[in-house]
């Protein structure tokens, strides 16, 4: 199973937005889709306890007290972690993933603790050496803003480069609320903010 470990040492920057859509994108192109709870808020089992059973369906596994097996066969697994886990449990999932995603927020970019988490991150050899690849998302960016552009700086500078940005939009809260994420849906506005993921999904076909 494609194995995508969504992580950042910083809450609220999007990492269960991010692995629930994932989800919901793997499960409604018709992959088996798996999504790994390791967070005790539960936010994204509580997502799929909220999602409709007419949804592409989502298999539940709740990983809070230990880590499982990623299964064998076709499929997709997504793992949503917690902040501030300690560096040793990141590089054991580290070890069971194909590719690291990593969330930054405006304004999260240029503080410390993301720099000494990249580095980190670029310690481990799997890393270092592309075999897990880490696809960094901006999050709640609008483009050509101040903002956006000091992200591509900061990464420059750490030798990372941002795969996309997602716009801020209420409708992330919306979905939230409803177990459903914008691939569940077929509207105008879902159709147009879901342009935003594209470079991301095809980042990760290209790994699968
Ligand atoms: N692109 C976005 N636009 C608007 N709101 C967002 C966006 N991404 C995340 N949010 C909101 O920000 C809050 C934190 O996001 P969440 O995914 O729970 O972060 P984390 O899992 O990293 O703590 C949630 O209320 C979520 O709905
Ligand atoms: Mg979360």
């Amino acid at each position: 199973m494609l194995t995508v470990l969504v992580s950042n040492i910083k809450g609220g920057v999007g990492k269960t937005t991010i692995s629930t859509h994932l989800a919901a994108a793997f499960a409604t192109a018709g992959h088996r889709t798996i999504l790994a709870e390791m967070d005790r808020q539960k936010s994204a089992s509580g997502w799929l306890k909220r999602r409709s059973e007419k949804a592409a369906p989502i298999e539940g596994r709740d990983w809070t007290k230990q880590v499982g097996d990623v299964p064998d066969g076709p499929g997709r697994l997504v793992i949503d972690v917690p902040a501030a886990m300690k560096p040793k449990d990141v590089e054991d999932l580290v070890k069971l993933a194909d590719l690291v995603v990593l969330p930054l927020l405006p304004g999260a970019f240029d503080e410390a603790a993301t720099e000494r988490y990249l580095k980190r991150l670029d310690e481990l050899k799997s890393i270092r050496k592309n075999k897990v690849p880490v696809a960094i998302i901006g999050n709640r960016l609008r483009p050509r803003t101040k903002a956006a552009d000091r992200l591509d700086q900061f990464l420059e500078g750490v030798g990372h480069q941002v795969v996309t940005r997602l716009r801020d939009s209420q409708l992330y809260p919306d979905l939230a609320a409803e177990g459903l994420a914008l691939f569940d849906l077929t509207s105008k506005r879902a159709l147009d903010i879901k342009a935003d993921w594209v470079p991301l999904l095809s980042f990760i076909d290209k790994v699968a």
